[in-house]
């Protein structure tokens, strides 16, 4: 990530997310500690890492408590912003507080696939736009969180579930990690989670959306050619997914570097090049 950031010594930067203070005493070193401002929401983990800095002769860099997903306008602008938890939408603060030309990395996730790491260039104007350049997997910012907790919140009226078959292996939607970077994008608000007994080769995958509590389950037997899937909710997951899943392999499968994104005062989306 640190590469990705291709940051010099001099320049500025914002990192959002400080945990234990490790990556920030990284770039304190690379860039001096009067360089390196570090936002972290929880106040507790923000104590502890100023302490570790301090005893570990980075005092100077700049430890705030805060909601690092406004960025911190007091120290911007920034030549680069490096973001250490994942966003589902990018911030527009990150890139109001980057200069022109400057470069934000972030992980970035869908609640179907988390994620990967996109660097974005900053044009000005309040717009920039970049691609991935990795597979990284990490924590949401606290706001950008899905309101799922358990399976056993979103399943229900498991007896009056559609009953369907499909011969798409679970593999292909889920394992895949071009095929479900693509369905994250193409099917919003929906996760994945498997679940696998103690023993045998059986497993269910579900497929839910806790915001409206529709989940989908497709039951993997090993040898099967077809496997069964249930689904009920306002919205049909699974026909959703393997839709997607259809489109990724009919687009000709492409990997995830070929996605880009754009980031504008107006919004901002993702679409194949
Ligand atoms: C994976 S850790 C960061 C690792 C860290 N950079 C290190 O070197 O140890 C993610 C951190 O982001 C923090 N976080 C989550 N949401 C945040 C937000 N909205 N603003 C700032 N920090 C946030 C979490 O409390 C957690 O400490």
């Amino acid at each position: 990530m640190l590469t990705a950031l291709q940051a010099e010594p001099g320049m500025s930067v914002l990192e959002i997310g400080t945990g234990t203070g490790y990556q920030a005493a990284l770039l304190a070193h690379r860039l001096g500690g009067q360089n390196v401002t570090s936002i972290e929401i929880d106040a507790a983990v923000a104590a502890l890492a100023r302490k570790a800095l301090a005893d570990a002769d980075y005092g100077a860099l700049t430890v705030v408590t805060g909601d690092g997903a406004a960025g911190y306008p007091p120290r911007a602008p920034y030549d680069r912003v490096i973001a250490t938890v994942g966003a589902c939408d990018v911030p527009t603060a990150w890139v109001a507080q980057t200069k022109p030309g400057g470069r934000i990395v972030l992980p970035w996730a869908t609640e179907y696939h988390n994620g990967g790491l996109v660097t974005l260039t900053v044009g000005g104007g309040g717009t920039a736009s970049g691609g991935i350049v990795g597979n990284v997997a990490f924590m949401l910012l606290r706001d950008q969180r899905s309101p799922y907790t358990s399976l056993r919140d979103v399943i229900y009226d498991e007896d009056h579930a559609l009953i369907t078959s499909t011969d798409v292996h679970p593999y292909g939607v889920a394992g895949d990690y071009n095929a479900s970077f693509a369905i994250g994008v193409r099917v919003p608000r929906c996760r994945n989670v498997y679940r696998r007994p103690a023993t045998g080769e059986e497993f269910q995958l579900y497929f839910v959306d806790a915001w409206s509590r529709s989940w989908a389950c497709l039951h993997y037997l090993p040898n099967a050619i077809e496997y069964h899937v249930r689904q009920f909710g306002p919205r049909r997951l699974w026909n959703e997914v393997e839709a997607a899943y259809h489109w990724w392999i009919g687009a000709g499968r492409p990997p995830a570097s070929q996605w880009r994104f754009t980031v504008t005062p107006a919004g901002q989306g993702i679409e194949l090049t």
